[in-house]
């Protein structure tokens, strides 16, 4: 069966399939408005959201299918202590593909354990967050027709924001991108997507400063400080206010600029931006919805191919993973799984490198 846990699932190829789908839905909906007659979309959000449950449900309905979950971990039997493996075994009884969000890292590699149907990560703990980068691709091919040769400035919280480190993953791929990490000392990229950055190759450089980088940019991806994966939340209320993107400091900017941010926002954007023909944070939104029909479309009809998640030299239940947020640290914990990565083992679940 195929699934979406990570952006890197998806070939370059089955991205470019993707947007032009999307593409393709956006002149003629009406040609897609039956597609997923008779099928259930089922929308597991164990975490807080808006955009992203409601584009999925969006997007299903718009494709003739019908939708079934619940939008909080209290409502679901989350609350009388049920495990992931087990919720997702039981609804995948009632609906021919899952949408999941989770507070816990690799999350949604566990449901793949266990489930019947396809399984799509709409954003597992700090990790990563592939349909926001669906989202964020398919606004970027609109804007400037490729990927290639962008010089994108990703700002914020590029510790514990997932749509940052898929979105990095995803970009990687394409000749000549650059990035500019723009984050407080505190919330800085984690160590093993940098590493992922230096082994391919690509240039990157780091900075405090988002005045001093503004010139240099094709995309400037802002974030919010996730004040809910913060230990500490004195540092919190410290760093939470560390970027606020105003209209003077876009002075500086190139005209083809484009201001993108996942959403929701906190101050990180000065609603005096939003009128700013550079503003595409609500495109990101529009175009969320038609990338997931698109992704829909095609796990529903790729069902029957394998998909291994145990792969070459995987070794079960040899380490432990570090991270305090992966989901193999909670009780009834599926396997720990580590896979080689050319620079040690990874937790498969969240990519870690932490063993014991
Ligand atoms: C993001 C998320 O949930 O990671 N939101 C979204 O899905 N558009 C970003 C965020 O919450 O800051």
């Amino acid at each position: 069966m195929r699934h979406l846990l990570d952006i890197v699932d998806l070939s370059v190829e089955e991205i470019d399939a993707l947007i032009e789908t999307a593409e393709d839905i956006i002149k003629r909906p009406q040609h897609y408005a039956d597609s997923c007659r008779g099928k259930k979309l089922a929308t597991l959000f164990f975490e807080p959201s808006t955009r992203t449950r409601l584009s999925f449900e969006a997007a299903m309905y718009e494709l003739g299918g019908n939708v079934i979950g619940f939008s909080s971990a209290a409502s679901s039997s989350v609350a009388k202590g049920e495990t992931v493996g087990d919720t997702i075994r039981v609804v995948s009884h009632f609906a021919d593909i899952i949408a999941m969000r989770h507070p816990y890292a690799g999350a949604p590699l566990a449901a793949v354990q266990k489930t019947l149907v396809p399984i799509i990560n709409a954003g597992d703990g700090e990790h990563c967050h592939p349909t926001q980068t669906l989202a964020d691709l398919l606004t970027i091919h609109r804007q400037y027709g490729s990927f290639e040769n962008l010089t994108v400035g990703v700002c914020g919280d590029l510790k514990y924001g997932r749509t940052v480190h898929s979105l990095i993953e995803a970009m990687i791929r394409y000749k000549g991108t650059r990035f500019v990490l723009i984050s407080p000392e505190e919330l800085r990229l984690p160590e093993y997507i940098k590493n992922t950055l230096t082994k391919s190759g690509m240039e990157w450089t780091e900075t405090t400063s988002l005045e001093d980088a503004m010139p240099e940019l094709d995309i400037l991806y802002m974030t919010r400080v996730q004040g809910e994966r913060f230990a500490d939340k004195a540092e919190y209320e410290r760093l939470k206010d560390s970027y606020t993107l105003t209209p003077d400091k876009l002075c500086s900017a190139k005209a083809t600029l484009s201001v993108m941010h996942p959403l929701p926002r906190v101050n990180e954007i000065s609603v005096k931006v939003d009128d700013d023909p550079r503003a595409c944070y609500f495109k990101q939104v529009e175009n969320g919805k038609y990338v997931r029909m698109a992704l829909i479309l095609k796990l529903l009809a790729e069902k029957e191919k394998p998909f291994d998640y145990i792969t070459e030299g995987a070794l079960l239940n040899v380490y432990k993973c570090r991270n305090r947020n992966c989901i193999t640290t909670q009780c009834a914990s599926p396997d720990q799984i580590f896979l080689p990565s050319g620079d040690g083992y990874r937790c498969a679940y969240c990519a870690h490198y932490g063993m014991g």
